[in-house]
């Protein structure tokens, strides 16, 4: 399997506050994290409200620098050696709120045009009304929709402009962020199916950030699942999803709705509450919450150790 972005070694901190005695405290949001999205695949990134996804999602599509480590794309270093303008067309992100992502003032053509024009700057202006609509084909909206601005459109409309923006640069690489949670639940699964037939479609290589593990289940090849700043399971979807290997992932299994009696090997919730991720627990970060944990747990390192053909799990006590 070729592997089309990598991130090596990735750490992020924000500074969370700074004292008058010069004491700064910090947001471990992504602490020292490996992962790699291959081609033609999808890696669905999961966990709970502030575990890092969106700051991971950020720094491997080239718009966050990471404090350490690196993002390869393509073996292209994007942080040392820049993100060239090619580069930066391949790599595409799809926000959770399209109308923080669409320029309101802007006609759909316009900005559907603004981005072809990123790639072929010397398009007639027939070609590039011809090459918009056929965008908006693709994401199964009519043509009218061109002269309309974003506030004329629902919210499931905006979403799918926004796809077609990413599309319109021939990206190779998305990171889709939520791209559903701000969206009518009535209309969720028609735009899941969309990004998920285009993605096999055009053969893009997708990072998609998701809680919703049913909709994981269903569109994504792999999973890494994060907690506190660090992935702590990772592995082919369906190897995770039926032979689960981290207390922290079964947590999210039992509590899906909908999810199918097999993928809920180990039935455990979670105890206590969230820890602060500016002073995380030390050993296995997951220790606070874990129904499993024993003593030796807050002096465990977090090591991702593979127990079958590729997936891993920090989590040497679940059996
Ligand atoms: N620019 C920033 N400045 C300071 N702290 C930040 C910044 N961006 C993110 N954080 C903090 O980093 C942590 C991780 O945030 P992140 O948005 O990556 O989480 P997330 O997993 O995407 O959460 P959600 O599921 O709610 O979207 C959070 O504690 C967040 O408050
Ligand atoms: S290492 Fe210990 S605390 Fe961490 S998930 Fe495993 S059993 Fe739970
Ligand atoms: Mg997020």
């Amino acid at each position: 399997m070729k592997t089309v972005v990598e991130g090596r070694d990735i750490k992020k901190y924000f500074i969370a506050s700074k004292s008058l005695f010069g004491k700064t405290e910090y947001v471990r949001a992504v602490d020292h994290v490996d992962i790699e999205i291959y081609d033609n695949s999808v890696l669905a990134l999961v966990g709970e409200s502030g575990s890092g996804k969106t700051t991971l999602g950020r720094i491997l599509a080239g718009i966050l620098k990471p404090d350490e480590g690196s993002v390869l794309f393509k073996g292209i270093d994007i942080y040392r050696d820049g993100l060239t303008r090619d580069i930066r067309h391949k790599i595409q992100v799809i926000f959770q709120n399209p109308d923080s992502s669409l320029n309101p003032r802007m006609r759909i053509l316009d900005i559907l045009g603004e981005a072809i024009k990123e790639i072929e700057p010397t398009i007639s202006k027939d070609d590039l009304e011809d090459r918009a609509a056929q965008l908006l084909e693709n994401v199964n909206l009519h043509v009218d929709h061109l002269y309309k601005y974003p506030h004329e459109l629902s919210g499931g409309e905006k979403q799918r402009v926004a796809i077609a923006r990413a599309l319109a640069v021939n990206p190779e690489f998305i990171v889709a962020d939520e791209p559903v949670s701000a969206l009518d639940i009535s209309i969720r699964a028609q735009i899941i199916n969309l990004l998920n037939s285009i993605q096999k479609r055009l053969r893009i290589s997708m990072l998609y950030i998701a809680h919703d593990l049913r909709t994981v289940w269903n569109i994504s090849d792999y999973v890494a699942v994060m907690y506190l700043g660090k992935i702590v399971e990772y592995g082919e979807t369906e190897k995770v999803f039926r032979n689960v290997a981290h207390p922290y992932t079964a947590t999210l299994l039992t509590s899906a709705p909908l999810m199918p009696k097999e993928f809920r090997k180990h039935e455990i919730y979670p105890v206590g509450e969230p820890p602060s991720l500016i002073d995380p627990p030390s050993g296995c970060r997951f220790h606070t919450r874990c129904p499993i944990a024993r003593e030796e747990c807050k002096k465990l390192d977090m090591k991702l150790e593979e127990i079958e053909d590729g997936h891993y799990t920090a989590c040497p006590f679940l059996k």
